[in-house]
């Protein structure tokens, strides 16, 4: 059997990623593991982010993968380098994808970015819509409260709708014409972010444009998989299962959920 495309995030966020994997390249085996026992990363020191993404990439790298896919903006902010100078497989991270973007959707070059603290303190999106714009104006705003609502699971709750609102209000001083959602657990919030931000603001999910990557870095390295059976992908979790298994119920719609308990 074919070795699989591993995913990983600090939790479920990671799933918004499988979400467009599965739409785009359905025959293709998925790996994922959510440390959601850890999560949030966002608050925590880059050493140990760095210390707890490679713990992730090597449980996968032992299972066998071909390529792995970093699909939270944090872990990528810290420790996308350090893996791509470890492992031989190819390594996709999510923070160049959603400056991508972000750039093409802009009509302003203001782009404003939500993350968690590690990712806008870490100047990535900055640096990224840089290097592709240099006069864009990059708006960051950190939202820590995000990521504990969706692992609880409460995600479309009203609290949440109270909890966006109150974060994104700094940004209604700043000018700006596309949001990056730059935190794979925020699509589960988009709803409500939609709601608070202006109507005409454009908001971007690196989602779709890493997903190109994975696409062409398969095709680049000739490690497609041709056969058109499909299989269902497996999911990890660190943290407590029933939870786990019911927002990847919830966000996926697959027939058979493969969830099961992992110690890293
Ligand atoms: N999904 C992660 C990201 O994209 C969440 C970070 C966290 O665990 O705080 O940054």
């Amino acid at each position: 059997m074919e070795p699989p495309i591993g995913v990983i995030d600090s939790g479920v966020g990671g799933l918004t990623v499988v979400k467009e994997l599965l739409n785009r390249l359905p025959n293709e085996p998925i790996v994922y593991i959510g440390d959601d026992a850890r999560c949030p990363y966002g608050p925590r020191a880059v050493e140990e982010i760095k210390a707890f993404t490679m713990e992730m990439a090597s449980a996968l790298a032992e299972k066998g993968i071909k390529m792995l896919v970093i699909a939270c903006n944090t872990a990528t902010a810290a420790a996308l380098d350090d893996l791509r100078a470890f492992f031989p497989f190819p390594i996709v991270g999510v923070i160049e994808p959603g400056a991508r973007a972000a750039v093409n959707a802009s009509q302003t070059d203001e782009i404003a970015v939500l993350g968690t603290v590690g990712t806008v303190n870490s100047g990535a999106y900055e640096d990224a819509i840089h290097r592709l714009v240099p006069k864009a104006k990059v708006h960051s705003l950190a939202c820590p409260a995000f990521v504990p609502i969706v692992e609880s699971g409460q995600y479309k709750s009203e609290h949440a709708s109270t909890i966006v609102k109150q974060t994104l209000e700094p940004l209604q001083q700043v000018d700006f014409d596309t949001a990056i959602l730059g935190c794979t657990h925020y699509p589960l919030l988009q709803h409500h972010i939609q709601q608070h931000l202006p109507g005409t603001v454009r908001i971007i999910s690196s989602a779709i444009e890493t997903v190109h990557d994975v696409e062409r870095l398969l095709h680049l390295n000739s490690i497609e998989r041709l056969e058109t059976r499909k299989v269902s992908p497996v999911f990890y979790t660190t943290g407590e299962l029933d939870k786990f298994r019911s927002i990847v119920a919830d966000w996926l719609s697959i027939d058979k959920l493969d969830v099961r308990q992992i110690e890293l």
